[in-house]
């Protein structure tokens, strides 16, 4: 359907000083909230909209993902991420996002070829590891190295042609979890691990970080499956800071490269990526139990700059879907791991408990989100907590390149350029150095 076709309905603006009013089309989506395109009223009547931090505006048409935060509901291209955990692998998702839909098994077999294909990077990147501190923080390391990927494949920059577009793809797919592996070798000074293409996405992204030289590695299927679980859970969340940031950079036809090292750098921010650190880290700061009450009220304080974290979402009113999942998940790990009792787990269960019945919370709506849980599975799985935003960049890159993907293929695509409500000093004088105060 093309947006003229579905423009039906108006919304008239009336500017009570003037008197005078302005038609705005109303234009529909398959779901979710309907949207009023404002593109003409600048022309029109001189006026910008005014939305800082986007909480009341469509930034882009999209196909990939739909969320609706009142239900808790998340859709990948129209299938549920419940059904996608339980039913499909990361790489069908991937492909689900990346094409449009679910591989059937000779596009699944062709495409994980592809995919295999480019894990290795080229060797002049080790190098350029050790341009680094060692006790650099990883996502450091990453926004780094990922931008760096435009200078060493120089044969598949031209976002114009769409083949370069696709090998960009497969490759970013392909090396994001050789460089995250090789990010956390570096800080914890063992060799880095060639990718094995005999094993699968996650089973291979687990050797690389966890094999060493001197021993044979046999990945654990119980632990392979939660991370690729943790993948698909993470793989794209339609227009947060992020994947926008993407969209931005990319507006201006940068490479794809650079676009997702863009992403990575805002992924890093507490108030997104770096959630699942920040929770563990709160857990370990409230101890115990009988500490909790404590920590909630200082959560409540607005003189306290301390947050619940893992609690609250810009979008979900209600239990992100994600966080459900990844509290089974949790459960199955540690009994794989023979873990009885993880302190953290209980004290986060207990924390959950405590806070949905709390009134500030409930009436707040703030539940916990994907990133909740989510540290503690990957502490148990022998990762550090300053990898846990590394793990959701590997995941992530599928939705920021996918939603790079469908930009850049919009004929329509022009270079996004906010406005802005001008606070500043009026026209005034130059002062010379000598006459400043
Ligand atoms: N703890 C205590 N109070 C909170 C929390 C929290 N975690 N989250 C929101 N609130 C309060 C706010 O103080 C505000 O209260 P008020 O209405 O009395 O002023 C109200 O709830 C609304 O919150 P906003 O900050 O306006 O919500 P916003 O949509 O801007 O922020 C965010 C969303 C950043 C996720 C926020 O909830 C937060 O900081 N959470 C903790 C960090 C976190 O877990 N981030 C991960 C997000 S998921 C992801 O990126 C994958």
């Amino acid at each position: 359907m093309t947006e003229k076709e579905i423009e039906k309905k108006y919304f008239t603006l009336t500017n009570d000083e003037t008197g005078e009013s302005y038609k705005l089309p109303v234009i529909e989506g398959t779901l979710g909230p309907s949207v009023i395109d404002v593109r003409k009223l600048y022309a029109q009547s001189g006026y910008f909209t005014f939305d800082p931090s986007f909480t009341s505006t469509g930034s882009c048409k999209s196909r990939l993902t739909f969320i609706d935060g009142e239900k808790g509901i998340l859709l990948h291209r129209g299938y549920t991420i419940e059904e996608l955990t339980e039913k499909s692998s990361f790489l069908e998702v991937c492909h689900l996002l990346l094409y449009g839909d679910l591989p059937n098994q000779n596009e699944l077999d062709e495409f994980t070829k592809n995919i295999k294909y480019h894990t290795m990077v080229n060797e002049q990147i080790n190098y350029f590891f050790r341009g680094f501190r060692r006790d650099a923080h990883p996502m450091a390391i990453m926004c780094g190295v990922v931008g760096a990927l435009s200078a060493f494949y120089h044969d598949s920059l031209d976002i114009y042609d769409k083949r370069q577009r696709e090998i960009s793809a497969h490759r970013l797919l392909a090396k994001i979890p050789t460089l995250a592996a090789m990010t956390y070798k570096y800080n914890i000074g063992q060799p880095f691990m060639y990718p094995r293409n005999d094993l699968n996405y996650a089973e291979n992204f687990l050797y690389m970080c966890f094999g060493v030289p001197a021993e044979e590695y046999k990945p654990n299927p119980v632990l392979a499956k939660a991370m690729d679980r943790i993948f698909i859970l993470h793989a794209d969340h339609e227009q947060n800071a992020s994947t926008s940031t993407v969209r931005l950079a990319g507006s201006s036809y940068a490479n794809p490269f650079a676009c997702i090292a863009a992403g990575i750098a805002s992924l890093w921010g507490p108030s997104h990526g770096g959630a699942n650190q920040a929770v563990l880290e709160m857990l370990s700061e409230i101890g115990s139990k009988d500490k909790i009450p404590e920590f909630l009220e200082r959560a409540k304080d607005k003189n306290d700059p301390f947050r619940l974290m893992g609690f609250g979402h810009r979008v979900y009113k209600n239990y992100d879907p994600r966080a459900g999942v990844l509290r089974e998940s949790c459960h199955e790990v540690l009994e794989e791991l023979g873990v009885k009792n993880e302190p953290r787990l209980e004290l986060a269960m207990e924390l959950e408990r405590i806070a949905l019945e709390d009134p500030y919370f409930v009436e707040r709506k703030l539940f916990p989100n994907v990133d909740f849980y989510s540290g503690i599975i990957l502490n148990a799985m022998g990762f550090p907590t300053n990898m846990f935003t590394v793990l959701f960049a590997v995941a992530r890159t599928v939705g920021w390149i996918s939603q790079w993907k469908e930009m850049v293929e919009e004929p329509t695509l022009r270079i996004g350029r906010p406005r802005q409500l001008y606070t500043g000093p009026t026209k005034r004088p130059y002062v010379d150095i000598n006459e400043r105060k």
